[in-house]
């Protein structure tokens, strides 16, 4: 499974990428919200450090507005993978993107069969919310394995992104489910790395190495 960054920090995703733990980044308009400056710049200069897909979804909200802002967005670097919504709007703009060598990535996927309309409409990603809908008292790991078992059934090549990523547990049940890629927040993936467990187990291995009386050296022949 391939992880993206969910940020437009670019200090972040320079750490992430230094650790080479990240194949990608993605953004939507409440995470460029809070960044400042040109956000076209910002969007470049992402592209630019990360060496893969950077989604960015369009804000228009009918069909015309999506498909200008699509072309326009796409245009902007080879990177970009361009976000649309999974609404009438959304499926009709990635019909029409049909053959204009836009790669999108449709967003806020809440249903099985939103992604099954967008792997017959060719999305390169589908990003069902995961935590979203599991505020909203419903299975979102659920979901993520109702769309593995549908996509495999009909050798579907759209990539299950699992996303709204809000703990270590969901990234945990994505891996689980086959999704192909969890775009995950910096802290979460920080967490990643983390176990009390393996700190314990460490300080009792190095309080015994420094308790031992005869000289002792790890690297001596
Ligand atoms: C994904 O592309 C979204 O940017 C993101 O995962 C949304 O996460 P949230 O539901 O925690 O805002």
């Amino acid at each position: 499974m391939q992880f993206f960054l969910d940020t437009a920090d670019i200090k972040l995703i320079n750490h992430f990428k230094s650790l080479k733990l990240i194949s990608g980044v993605t953004t939507n308009p409440a995470i460029m919200a809070k960044e400042t400056g040109s956000l076209k710049k910002r969007v470049i200069e992402i592209c630019n450090i990360v060496n893969g897909p950077v989604s960015v979804e369009v804000i228009a909200t009918d069909a015309n507005g999506m498909f200008e802002q699509a072309l326009k967005l796409g245009a902007l670097h080879e990177n970009i993978v361009v976000k649309l919504p999974a609404n009438r709007a959304g499926f009709e703009t990635l019909g029409r993107l049909e053959g204009h060598n836009v790669p999108v990535n449709m967003t806020v996927v809440y249903t099985s069969m939103q992604a099954l309309l967008c792997a017959k409409l060719g999305a390169l990603y589908v990003s069902p919310f995961v935590g979203r809908l599991d505020v909203n008292s419903t299975d979102g790991v659920g979901l993520l394995s109702e769309i593995r078992r549908i996509f495999d059934n009909y050798n579907f090549n759209t990539k299950i992104l699992a996303a709204s990523m809000r703990n270590a547990i969901y990234v945990k049940s994505a891996a689980l489910a086959g999704a192909d890629v969890a775009t995950i927040p910096p802290d979460i993936l920080s967490q990643l790395m983390d176990s009390e467990l393996g700190d314990v187990s460490l300080i009792g291995f190095l309080n015994e190495w420094s308790n031992i009386t005869r000289r002792i050296d790890l690297f001596e022949d």
